[in-house]
């Protein structure tokens, strides 16, 4: 095998991807060309990645060749003799190297990259710096030389083309603002050229709090109020500022800068809320002062001095603070008063006078009274009104030289007390109407003769309930009267007197009676009266009208029941009865 195919260098492209592509061509000198050569090769790849041709010593690649996979092939071919089997010559070694194309595309280390950078950074402050990395070969061509540059995220940031690096490219970006960008970098390899391939990545950049806002009292004036026996250290009220930052940069106190209210008040920070908490710091009395006003401050605790001259981190309020009254009891002008009094005073001598007032503005009426568990021998007296201790015995040095005695003085307040009287159902049921009906002679048994109406109080009512047998639905306030049987006769009896009670069932039952008139009368058979006439009946008969009278009220006293009375009225709670008393 000549020497000039040893240690061939023999490129290919990774992607020339056909079969059988013919690569180089090996040949002895020992090949009289007679057909009793065979080439035999060895070594990486053979009878894989490559073929030999036994017979004219032509190498292909059998499959696709990736630079990427395996760039260098060292291969050995000799040629031996086809029926012998016997070596014609020493193996020659040689190498395939496969030469790069640009077929991998620039890849960044991460899909997405997270990175932050203070707001109000300066144009070109550092924020993070990607890399892609190309798998083609550095050292051939441009196919791994790679330039970045910035599909999305302009005019806020910019990269630099060789090396990556995300830098700021907008002065005075300010959080409170915007806080989030996403950035897509590209880098394409070729040096960038056209038909370079490239690959890209996303960054997403969140803009870092600085203390560039200070904190501001959303109200100019506060007004909280407290009763006057608020114990020293109580909270009185909150006050809140607002700071558009985050974080320690957000972070306030609180402070009292004057005001009347300096020396009654305290102001502490709340460091969870944020909030000032106003507290008590000496006793309030209504009575002395009512309304007291601080000048407070709030600031943040972290400045950042780069900041200062966007003016000062700190704002001022005022609160007022109104005291409200709470009733005290009285107060004596002293601690304790020490009398004397000559022992052979009589009874009924004043020894002195005790005084306390009612502090509270309202100055009720201080009354008087001694403790009598302190005078348990009645010794002494007080007025108790104006306070004077008199005494009720003759005092006795020699018994006891010192008489040590409470006085109480309780406050005589006012208070309104109403007192009304409750309504209870004093109204009886009326009969809305005097009542007169008719009945004919020729009627039948419950036949519905008269709608009785009456008012209850109050008229709200409804049917829950129907007493006796009848099934006749009632309306408000209605009672329905039929009659019990059949066949009246005018002659019997011209006339019934229905006595009707109606009661409630309210408490306590209240009533009211009436009389229902009802006349028999003769009709004809579509029940049209034709006449009542009792008169023209009692003359024929040859009686008085007195007389006649009487005997019908002995016949009605007789009858049992001729006449029903149907009712169950109900108003809300409460069941009202009719009776018919017969
Ligand atoms: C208190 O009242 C009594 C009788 O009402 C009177 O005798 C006495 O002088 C009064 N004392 C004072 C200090 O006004
Ligand atoms: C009453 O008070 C006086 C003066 O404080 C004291 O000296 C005396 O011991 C007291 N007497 C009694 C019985 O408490």
């Amino acid at each position: 095998i000549h020497d000039s195919f040893k240690n061939i260098a023999q490129e290919t492209h990774s992607d020339f991807g056909q079969q059988g592509l013919k690569l180089c061509l090996l040949h002895s000198d020992m090949d009289k060309e007679d057909g009793s050569v065979k080439y035999v090769l060895t070594g990486d790849g053979a009878g894989t990645v490559f073929e030999i041709d036994e017979n004219s010593g032509d190498i292909h690649a059998t499959r696709r060749l990736d630079r990427e996979e395996k760039a260098l092939y060292t291969l050995s071919a000799k040629a031996v003799n086809k029926t012998s089997g016997q070596d014609l010559e020493k193996a020659s070694e040689f190498i395939i190297k496969i030469h790069d194309i640009n077929d991998n595309e620039p890849k960044f280390a991460k899909d997405t990259y997270m990175a932050g950078v203070s707001e109000m950074s300066n144009v070109g402050a550092f924020v993070i710096r990607v890399t892609a990395t190309d798998a083609d070969d550095e050292a051939y061509g441009n196919s791994a030389k790679l330039v970045y540059s910035i599909l999305q995220g302009q005019p806020y940031f910019s990269v630099e083309p060789e090396t990556g690096v995300i830098r700021t490219a907008l002065p005075n970006m300010i959080r409170e603002n915007r806080e989030h960008y996403q950035v897509v970098i590209q880098a394409k390899d070729m040096a960038g050229q056209m038909g370079g391939l490239s690959g890209t990545t996303t960054v997403n950049i969140t803009l870092l709090d600085v203390n560039n806002s200070p904190p501001r009292f959303p109200h100019s004036t506060y007004h909280l109020s407290t009763p006057e026996s608020a114990g020293i250290g109580s909270p009185v009220g909150r006050i809140k500022a607002y700071d558009a930052d985050v974080g320690e940069n957000a972070e306030m106190w609180y402070s009292i800068l004057d005001g009347d209210g300096q020396d009654m008040f305290n102001i502490i920070t709340d460091s969870t809320s944020q909030e000032g908490v106003i507290t008590v710091k000496k006793q309030l009395d209504y009575e002395s002062k009512r309304l007291y006003s601080l000048r407070v401050q709030v600031t943040n605790t972290h400045i950042d001095r780069r900041f200062e001259q966007l003016g000062p981190f700190s704002d001022t309020a005022i609160v007022r603070i109104t005291i409200t009254d709470v009733d005290e009891p009285p107060v004596f002008s002293r601690a304790l008063y020490i009398f004397e009094v000559d022992e052979d005073t009589p009874a009924g001598s004043s020894v002195g006078t005790v005084s306390a007032r009612d502090p509270d503005t309202i100055n009720h009426l201080v009354k008087y009274t001694i403790d009598r568990h302190t005078d348990l021998e009645r010794l002494f007296n007080i007025d108790s009104n104006n306070g004077t201790i008199s005494t009720l015995q003759g005092l006795d040095r020699e018994t006891s030289k010192w008489h040590n005695i409470s006085v109480l003085a309780t406050e005589l307040s006012k208070v309104p007390v109403f007192i009304k009287v409750r309504d209870v159902n004093d109204n009886a049921p009326e009969f809305a109407m005097y009542y007169e009906t008719f009945v004919c002679e020729n009627v039948k048994a419950g036949q519905s003769l008269f709608l009785l109406q009456f008012h209850l109080v109050p008229l709200e009512a409804h049917i829950t309930h129907l007493t006796l047998q009848s099934a006749t639905a009632l309306h408000y306030n209605t009672a329905r009267i039929l009659t019990r049987r059949g066949s009246f006769n005018r002659r019997e009896m011209s006339s019934y007197l229905l006595p009707v009670v109606i009661s409630d069932n309210d408490y306590p039952i209240q009533s009211s009676t009436s009389t229902l008139t009802v006349r028999v009368c003769a009709c004809d058979s579509r029940g049209n009266v034709q006449t009542c006439s009792t008169e023209a009946l009692l003359l024929s008969a040859g009686l008085s009208t007195g007389a006649l009278v009487a005997i019908l009220l002995c016949i009605l006293i007789l009858l049992s029941n001729p006449l029903t009375i149907y009712s169950a009225l109900s108003k809300k709670h409460f069941i009202y009865h009719l009776y018919a008393l017969m």
